[in-house]
């Protein structure tokens, strides 16, 4: 008898755990998923502080991210109150049968069934076991939160879009790449209007290519369709032949590189930023690239800065500094195809004449596609386009030399700079 009521109480006790889990388990995602959305609101609000203070909008900031820390605070509490509920059942359920066995014992004593030896050793054996059993509960609550957190790791990694490798054709002969717009048409999907109806614009191997123009007109959107940040939906972007959706993104990003217009670094070490995705490069190679393009005065501030952290965002470094990080690592690359949007927007005068360095070295050994309002850096380009309203207005050849490079297609719009 004494042996059914200890069975009976472990089934209860295992099924009791099932509904443990599936109660309290909602409740711990739950509260992982406030975690996630404060943590954004915490990043955004930091990333945005120039915009918080200029407005005056702290309180307004304050009492935001407190909305949000209330929703993660209610879960926290609902969570642990489900703990507690279980906690509570599990105690008094072990008390229960610890009581039964130990009256059963006592009972069959009575009833002389049993010698005091047994009923001593029956209630020693129960006290063990019920020991291990109320460690079931820890345990079990341990393995629910590592459970939970592993399941909302899992589902936010499998919510990223990553694609099969190898899913592609890979670039033919990608040390000279001719790139095709091939009355390219797309439109975002949130929006009514086409940002190209019937884009076309020849770059052949080589060219050192700026693209100018009106705010708004779709020139960060054509660089971001070359290296399928965005998928065009009409007409064709070929790569030596072969459309940018055919490919293997791998190999598109390997051997074409995109340098956004705000250029973030992560909050590691600026070594460790530099030499992100590079293999076998060496901090004297990086000083080396640096004093060859003229940078002198950056190379003694990132020796001295090399090992320390760059901050959230890369925020410890100037905009100037944080460019050049990006744009070394493009230069240490083997890709043939680079493409620089904005590079010397918002930048203090000594700054911009390093970028200017670096994109005058860029341009002698590379496809280099500059998207810039900057004018000063025409001297140091072959060609300039000029965008308007998804439309390539103006094909100027700035370089003698380079106007024999020019594809036909492209001769019919030259017309002077000057204009710009
Ligand atoms: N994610 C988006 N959703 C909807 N429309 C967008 C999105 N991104 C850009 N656009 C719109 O697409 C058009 C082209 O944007 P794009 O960023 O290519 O312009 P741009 O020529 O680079 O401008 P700027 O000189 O200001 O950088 C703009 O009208 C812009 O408002
Ligand atoms: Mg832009």
């Amino acid at each position: 008898m004494l042996g059914g009521i200890f069975l009976a109480s472990i089934l209860v006790i295992y099924g009791l755990s099932y509904f443990y889990f599936q109660d309290c388990h909602k409740l711990i995602t739950r509260t992982e998923d406030a975690f996630d959305v404060v943590h954004e609101q915490i990043q955004d609000t930091l990333s945005n502080l120039l915009s918080i203070y200029t407005c005056q909008k702290t309180p307004a900031e304050k009492k935001r991210v407190e909305e949000f820390n209330k929703e993660t605070s209610d879960s926290q509490i609902e969570s642990g109150n489900c703990n507690n509920k279980y906690r509570i059942i599990f105690s008094i359920l072990y008390i229960i049968v610890f009581l039964a066995l130990n009256y059963g014992a006592y009972h069959l004593y009575q009833q002389k069934k049993i010698d005091l030896k047994a009923v001593v050793s029956i209630f020693i054996i129960n006290f063990a076991i019920f020991g291990h059993l109320s460690d079931f509960y820890y345990d079990a609550h341990g393995f629910m939160n590592v459970y939970t957190k592993v399941n909302h790791i899992t589902s936010f990694m499998e919510s990223l879009p990553i694609k099969p490798k190898h899913s592609g054709k890979t670039i033919p002969n990608p040390a000279r790449i001719t790139i095709n717009f091939k009355d390219v048409g797309f439109k975002h999907p949130a929006t009514s209007k086409a940002i190209y109806e019937d884009l076309n614009l020849v770059i052949p191997p080589g060219q050192s290519l700026a693209i100018m123009g009106s705010i708004g007109s779709g020139k960060s959107t054509a660089a971001k369709l070359l290296v399928r940040l965005q998928k065009h939906d009409v007409g064709q972007i070929l790569l030596n032949g072969v459309d940018v959706a055919d490919l293997d993104i791998d190999d598109l990003r390997k051997h074409v590189i995109y340098v956004p217009q705000h250029p973030i670094l992560f909050n590691r070490t600026l070594w460790e930023n530099i030499n992100y995705g590079l293999e076998g490069v060496t901090r004297e190679d990086v000083f080396k690239l640096l004093r060859e393009t003229g940078l002198n005065d950056l190379e003694e501030v990132y020796r001295e800065k090399m090992d320390k952290s760059v901050g959230k965002l890369g925020t410890n470094l100037s905009g100037g500094q944080r460019q050049v990080v990006w744009l070394i690592r493009c230069m240490l690359r083997p890709s043939s195809v680079i493409v620089l949007d904005e590079p010397t927007s918002a930048l203090d005068e000594k700054s911009r004449r390093n970028i200017e360095n670096i994109i005058k070295a860029m341009s002698k050994k590379r496809t280099l596609i500059v998207i810039t309002h900057d004018k000063e850096l025409l001297q140091h380009m072959d060609r300039m386009v000029y965008f308007d309203k998804g439309k390539i207005i103006q094909d100027t050849m700035l370089k003698k030399e380079s106007a024999e490079q020019q594809p036909q297609s492209n001769r019919r719009a030259n017309t002077p700079i000057a204009s710009y």
